[in-house]
């Protein structure tokens, strides 16, 4: 939204494009946008199927002019990732209420009771076009629009949003711009991430919005006045619409001014009908301001690097050049002020640099990025652990009874990975635990639990649920984050950021060794008072202190993985991934990577669980993996893999340097080997992973596949 700076609507409409390209690595399937039209107060919607570049190539062949100006203007865009409807041309968004695109709405997040509400909305009249949830809130917003015009109410547009808002059930993230509300946008949240970014050409008058809270003698729902109608649940006014109620709050030109409301860019009046451009900066003169609203900081900080995070139930509203946060609903203790924060990123930190795909640059940033992890937390001198965020809650923390931790995908292999160094430095029972699994089985939580959340995204809507779900039942949380900012990390007691950097590959790299390394600090945090894990403590952390060399130690083997996926793995359906004990979170993590970017069907097994079943698949085709690093386990690992050899299996071992176990086996039977540096081997998970990173790259770019948009995927799955 641009206030008092004058646009294009050729530049609005690349401004919108390229935050949408920011925002493609997280992979999803259709895109659009909503801008002003060439007739007055009207709305042009341009929406294509694929990625950015197919909408870019829709919006030339429509061919709008370019060239019209806009002093004011708001415009809105989507990236897509299908929940309901195929991806289809009517299914992306923006979604309309009609075709005259009064009420255009972009959404992420699920309508759950969308069904009744269509149902509904049919038999009022209106004509669906597409299968999307999303459809139903715009079409929403226009009957109760159209419901309060005709009895006479004139309703602000926050007003009107917060009654669609009453009948929704479910997640978003949600904009909404409409023709009866020139140059005005709404953005809300539940559930699903919203931040907005304000760039100013002077220094506004505070840093800070106070969030409007409903009034005490409003009713909360005014447009039921008890007589609504409720149908299959859902709560759709019947035609008796209310009138506002004025309370005792301030009118300036007839409309209401929050008495507790401090916009920023502030303007002691409200001129939202007036002519006037008065806005004023902190030396009281007009100040030109533009607000970059998304659900991903990668796309606004091309252009401002002041953001403020909307919270759950936050409603904002955007006009004249102000900023006004309301509440949706009414909530005691909820925090009045939403403050402007300076985001650290840089917009090079999240490009390519000279890497082919950002998933290789990932796997090469390792050295670094699991240095930044540990970067002024330990002190390698005196084998001690500082963790900042963590460090008043520890003494709970320890007299816990049990802990489990809570994850999805990768997330949840780096916890698998620490388990055991967890259990054997805190004493505490640890459980690991899918988010999703651990919500269907509604798994007692109570008071005195300590329940670890670990997510690179912060957003994943089933670990969000799983911390809601725990919060409820008021449980002590803990976040092991890579976002700064995100949902989980601001829900969370305390927690600790991993500081790998932005993540962009779908596929998680990075983020899943310095997750480990964060899980590892935390354990050892626990124990630092127990003087019987002295000497394990200070072997683990000056094993730490060697793996950013030992990585890159690693990276080497790239040439020779290349050349294993070019010829023994080429063409390959299948693949086994043999690991024990620390080692078969690197199985399971490592099969996922090959599935996620090649597409090539592969398993993580439990060597201790080979000829319980998986011994039936093996034979002389077969490809596996073993992992044969030097821990207590060994042996065991040795005799599984002498059963796959005595079936004529042919395994690739990743093996530590020189381990004649190794050489003297390659004398007599088939089989590779893949040498890595030798570390503690609670540690050894962090170099293993790397030569499956390699090889899940290069099998996926041997086959063509577009490495950083694996298909059906996403990034952030910010859906249930
Ligand atoms: C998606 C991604 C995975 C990721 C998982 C958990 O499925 O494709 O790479 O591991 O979500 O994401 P989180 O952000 O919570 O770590």
């Amino acid at each position: 939204c641009n206030y008092l700076v004058e646009r294009s609507r050729g530049e609005i409409i690349d401004t919108l494009v390229d935050g949408l390209e920011r925002l493609e690595y997280r992979g999803y399937d259709s895109t659009g946008l909503a801008i002003d039209g060439d007739e007055p107060d009207s709305t042009m919607i341009f929406k294509q199927i694929g990625k950015v570049s197919a909408l870019k190539k829709e919006i030339k062949r429509q061919n709008p002019n370019r060239d019209v100006t806009f002093v004011s203007h708001c415009g809105i865009a989507h990236t897509r990732w299908a929940t309901h409807g195929e991806p289809k041309q009517v299914n992306c968004h923006p979604q309309r209420s009609d075709p005259n695109n009064e009420f255009v709405v972009v959404h992420n997040g699920i309508i759950t009771n969308f069904r009744e509400l269509k149902t509904l909305l049919t038999n009022k009249g209106f004509k669906f076009e597409s299968d999307t949830d999303t459809e139903c809130i715009a079409k929403l917003f226009k009957h109760i629009y159209d419901t309060n015009v005709q009895n006479g109410n004139d309703l602000d547009f926050h007003e009107l949003t917060k009654l669609v808002l009453l009948e929704l059930e479910g997640s978003y993230g949600l904009l909404c711009r409409s023709s009866h509300y020139p140059n005005e946008v709404i953005a809300t949240r539940k559930g699903s991430p919203l931040l907005i970014g304000v760039k100013s050409e002077k220094k506004l008058k505070v840093d800070f919005v106070d969030v409007e809270f409903p009034d005490d003698n409003r009713p909360e729902t005014p447009i039921h006045n008890g007589t609504s109608n409720h149908i299959n649940g859902s709560r759709i006014p019947n035609g008796n619409g209310p009138t506002t109620t004025n309370g005792n709050s301030n009118h300036i030109n007839g409309l209401k001014k929050a008495h507790n409301l401090l916009p920023i860019a502030t303007n002691e009046f409200n001129l939202r009908h007036s002519q006037s451009r008065a806005f004023l900066s902190e030396d009281g003169t007009p100040n030109p301001v533009e607000f970059f609203l998304s659900s991903d900081a990668a796309s606004v900080i091309k252009h401002t690097k002041k953001v403020l995070f909307l919270e759950d139930d936050d409603l904002a509203h955007i006009y004249d050049g102000e900023l006004h946060i309301h509440r949706s609903r009414k909530e005691v203790g909820a925090s009045m002020t939403r403050s402007i924060q300076t985001l650290e990123m840089e917009l090079a930190q999240i490009m390519k640099g000279p890497y082919k795909h950002f998933m290789q640059k990932e796997i090469y940033e390792q050295p670094e990025s699991t240095l930044n992890t540990m970067r002024g937390r330990i002190d390698f001198d005196n084998n001690s652990i500082m963790l900042g965020g963590l460090k008043a809650w520890l003494p709970a923390i320890r007299r816990a009874r049990r802990l489990i931790m809570v994850a999805c995908g990768t997330s949840y292999h780096s916890c698998l990975a620490t388990r055991a160094i967890f259990e054997e430095l805190s004493e505490i029972p640890v459980s690991v635990e899918l988010a999703s699994d651990f919500l269907d089985r509604k798994s007692p939580v109570f008071r005195d639990d300590i329940c670890v959340f670990v997510s690179q995204s912060g957003e994943t809507a089933d670990t969000m649920l799983a911390l809601n779900y725990c919060l409820e039942r008021g449980a002590l949380t803990v976040g092991i984050v890579n976002s700064v900012g995100s949902s989980l990390s601001r829900a969370t007691h305390c927690g600790v950021h991993i500081n790998a950097g932005p993540e962009i590959g779908v596929a998680s790299t990075k983020a899943y060794t310095s997750q480990y390394i964060a899980l590892v600090m935390v354990a050892l945090s626990l124990s630092d008072d127990r003087v019987s894990k002295l000497e394990r403590r200070k072997d683990i952390i000056q094993g730490l202190k060697l793996i950013p060399g030992q990585i890159k130690q690693v990276l080497n083997l790239e040439d020779r993985i290349k050349k294993l996926c070019e010829n023994e793995l080429k063409d390959q359906k299948s693949l086994l991934l043999l690991g024990r004990g620390y080692q078969f979170a690197s199985a399971l993590e490592g099969a996922l990577k090959i599935k996620e970017i090649s597409y090539m069907h592969s398993e993580g097994v439990l060597a201790g669980e080979l000829k319980h079943g998986v011994l039936a698949l093996v034979d002389e085709n077969l490809p596996i993996i073993a992992f044969g690093t030097r821990d207590s386990l060994f042996p065991k690992v040795v005799s599984s893999i002498e059963q796959v050899t005595a079936r004529k299996g042919h395994p690739i071992v990743i093996c530590n340097e020189n381990d004649d176990v190794w050489a003297k086996k390659a004398e007599s039977v088939h089989l590779e080997t893949l040498e890595v540096p030798q570390t503690v081997d609670c540690l050894q998970g962090l170099l293993n992973i790397i030569p499956l990173q390699l090889m899940s790259y290069w099998l996926a770019v041997n086959k063509g596949i577009d490495v950083d948009f694996p298909r059906n995927l996403a990034k952030s799955v910010t859906v249930e």
